[in-house]
């Protein structure tokens, strides 16, 4: 074993997953990172695993991605080597990668808005190189990483870099659902789930699952929605302003970044009721203000800060969230083109998340 890591940190290439443009992904030959800056630290990931958002990426739904770039923003793995500056952390740590690199300083960080940080935010696989990757190099890594106990199980964690803060930030807390409260889900997606996942914290009386996939509609009841409504025939609207009365829903959380999931929120949200976007659109959406103008609604759109993940991450350690339970599939990292596969086809391959182990044999 130990044999096994010396030898990969000689290496000067590593594998990792390239983005070459719309529809095209390729498993690559890419230098090993470096230290660039005194802060950065360069991880040896042994779990990731891939996002919604980066199948947004494949479609061109994300700009700022550009040819060249390694995907992905989630991952778990060791401390390879740190800058002078980093102090929290050091070769051979387990940690969590935070989808969100941030600072802590400046004035956006100040207000807990770390997904706008100055020289950080949602920067791994978008802007710069990624976590789907052997190994990944984190800026401001003090910040942005978080220590791991050596125990911890890597599925579980992993959730931990972008969905579950997701589903809780942009989905529940930005939704503002409380006890009683009647929500709706658009898409049971693995954020969508997260957002199912983390809205029950706030005790809502009714979590109703919208999605054109049966499968994962089972999967939201087993999660504890009450009520899952399919949207494949166009008629999700009438179905759910059937099931509330013809009253709505109190929070509308759309997971999915369509304008016709947006549209369902539109048009099932009570008055007074939240709509908490939560999905990446890659084009405008229609605002119906003409029918919202008076129902005193509110709107929320947000990237997710990962401001909750110490607490998130106290939550799965203590058994009080199963994380683990939104795995689905599991390849080694070299199998990564399958996986992308198998989740960009999730319908049909009955997929979740899908986890990319990367640890020697015995780690
Ligand atoms: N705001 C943020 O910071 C943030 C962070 C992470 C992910 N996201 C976004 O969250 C969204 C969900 O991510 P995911 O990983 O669950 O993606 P996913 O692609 O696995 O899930 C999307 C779900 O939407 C469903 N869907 C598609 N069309 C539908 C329709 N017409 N009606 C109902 N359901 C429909 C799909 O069947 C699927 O289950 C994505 O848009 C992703 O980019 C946002
Ligand atoms: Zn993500
Ligand atoms: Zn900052």
């Amino acid at each position: 074993m130990q044999h096994h890591a010396d030898y990969a940190s000689n290496k000067t290439s590593m594998k990792a997953l390239v983005f070459h443009g719309p529809n095209s992904l390729a498993w690559e030959d890419r230098p090993k990172p470096k230290i660039m800056n005194a802060t950065d630290a360069i991880i040896r990931i042994t779990t990731t695993t891939i996002c919604g958002t980066d199948l947004h990426i494949l479609k061109g739904d994300v700009p700022t991605v550009t040819d060249g770039r390694i995907l992905g923003h989630e991952g778990v793995g060791i401390v390879e080597e740190v800058g002078t500056n980093v102090l929290n952390f050091r070769k051979g740590d387990k940690i969590l990668v935070s989808n969100i690199t941030s600072c802590g300083r400046c004035s956006f960080c100040k207000k807990e808005m770390y997904s706008h940080c100055r020289t950080g935010g949602w920067l791994l696989g978008n802007s710069i190189d990624g976590t789907q990757a052997e190994y990944v190099r984190i800026p401001l890594a003090d910040t942005g990483l978080h220590m791991l106990t050596p125990e911890v199980d890597d599925e579980a964690v992993v959730m931990l870099s972008c969905i579950l803060p997701t589903g809780l930030e942009c989905g529940a807390l930005s939704g503002q659902v409380k006890p009683g409260d009647v929500v709706a889900i658009v898409g049971a997606g693995p954020v969508g789930l997260a957002a199912l996942l983390t809205a029950q914290l706030y005790s809502p009386a009714d979590i109703i699952m919208i999605d054109i996939d049966d499968h994962r509609l089972e999967v939201a009841l087993s999660f504890g929605a009450t009520k899952i409504v399919s949207s494949s025939d166009g008629r999700a609207v009438e179905r759910i302003m059937a099931l509330t009365q013809g009253a709505g829903v109190d929070v509308a959380i759309e997971a999915v970044g369509l304008s016709t999931t947006f549209d369902i929120c539109q048009a099932i949200i009570a008055p007074g009721g939240r709509i908490a976007n939560v999905g990446v659109h890659g084009k405008s959406v229609e605002l119906h203000l003409e029918r919202l103008w008076s129902s005193n609604i509110t709107l929320t759109t947000r990237l997710v800060d990962a401001s909750t993940t110490p607490m998130l991450l106290r939550m799965v350690q203590s058994g009080r969230l199963d994380a683990k339970k939104l795995v689905s599939h599991r390849f080694r990292l070299a199998e990564i083109m399958k996986a992308y596969d198998t989740f960009s086809n999730a319908e049909k391959q009955h997929a979740l998340k899908v986890v990319l182990n990367n640890a020697p044999p015995g780690e």
